[in-house]
């Protein structure tokens, strides 16, 4: 009997669990073994401990691409034109690096600049060119960068519009803080939920990444509904732990559409972008 059929046949008897035992360890081992590496390589070159930073796969980033195509109705290339435009900003790569640097807080913070996601937020608001932006939770203003870099872009062509960035830390925002970025962002300190009901200009791309809970979540998005313009585009970073945002576009008659991304060479699993509109 050749091997094939030998493990045909024991596969068909009670032998088979143990049989199949050293292969299934070695492929747990294989993975453990992967995650064990990058989880040591980035407690030795990472100071990040919360809101990580990283790139993304190169199929990832392809996925992304599609996913902005879709949900803004554009051609896939120019995402893709997007996407090289935003990375190949060396002004703010260099900015975000010399803020970083000098930041007090920089010993928790990674001075390599890695947009992930927000590479897809960028494309959006190229996409849609929206007056007004509101993006929840800022930490140290990495996404803010990123929006307000989309919008000096929409400017030149223009399209001008500002983003109001909601955060109840008033420490928040340190790389938002400088020219020409600043010229378009509005930091704003205080629990979102208030700051969303104090708003006075309509919401044309609302982007929830605050306090990951579902129920601030839910607040968030009930609390901006009024305040949308119509057409608005509804973001959240929650996707991947919450449905909030589905069932709210489920409720108000929209199309709701999810991305999970995948970081390349880093231990954490990584988040999404959920697209309501
Ligand atoms: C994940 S970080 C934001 C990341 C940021 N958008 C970026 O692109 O890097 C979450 C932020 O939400 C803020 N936050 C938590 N609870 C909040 C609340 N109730 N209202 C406003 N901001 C809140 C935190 O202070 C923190 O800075």
């Amino acid at each position: 009997m050749d091997a094939t059929k030998l493990r045909r046949a024991i596969a068909r008897t009670r032998l088979a669990p143990v049989a199949a035992f050293p292969k299934r360890l070695a492929r747990v081992a294989r993975h453990d073994a992967k995650v064990l590496r990058a989880s040591a390589r980035w407690l030795v070159t990472s100071r990040e401990h919360h809101n990580y930073t990283y790139e993304l796969t190169k199929l990832s980033r392809h996925h992304l691409s599609w996913f902005v195509s879709v949900v803004c109705d554009v051609p896939v290339g120019r995402v893709r034109g997007w996407f090289a435009e935003i990375e190949g900003d060396d002004e703010l790569r260099r900015h975000i690096e010399r803020a970083t640097a000098e930041a007090a807080r920089r010993g928790l913070a990674d001075r390599e600049v890695r947009y992930a996601r927000r590479i897809g937020w960028y494309a959006m608001v190229r996409a849609t060119r929206p007056a007004h932006v509101v993006e929840t939770g800022v930490d140290k203003g990495l996404g803010s960068c990123v929006l307000a870099a989309a919008l000096l872009r929409n400017a030149d062509e223009g399209h001008p519009g500002r983003v109001t960035s909601l955060d109840i830390n008033p420490e928040a925002g340190y790389l938002a803080r400088t020219a020409p970025w600043s010229g378009v962002v509005d930091l704003v300190v205080g629990d979102s939920v208030a700051s969303i009901g104090a708003l006075d200009r309509p919401v044309d791309l609302f982007l929830h990444d605050s306090d990951h809970s579902r129920a601030h979540e839910k607040r968030e998005f009930d609390a901006v509904e009024p305040k949308l313009a119509p057409g608005a585009l509804l973001l959240t970073d929650n996707v991947t732990t919450t449905n909030v945002l589905a069932e709210h576009a489920e409720r108000t008659g929209r199309r709701f559409l999810a991305y999970r991304e995948t970081p390349a060479r880093h231990w954490y699993p990584g988040d999404g972008i959920g697209a309501a509109w």
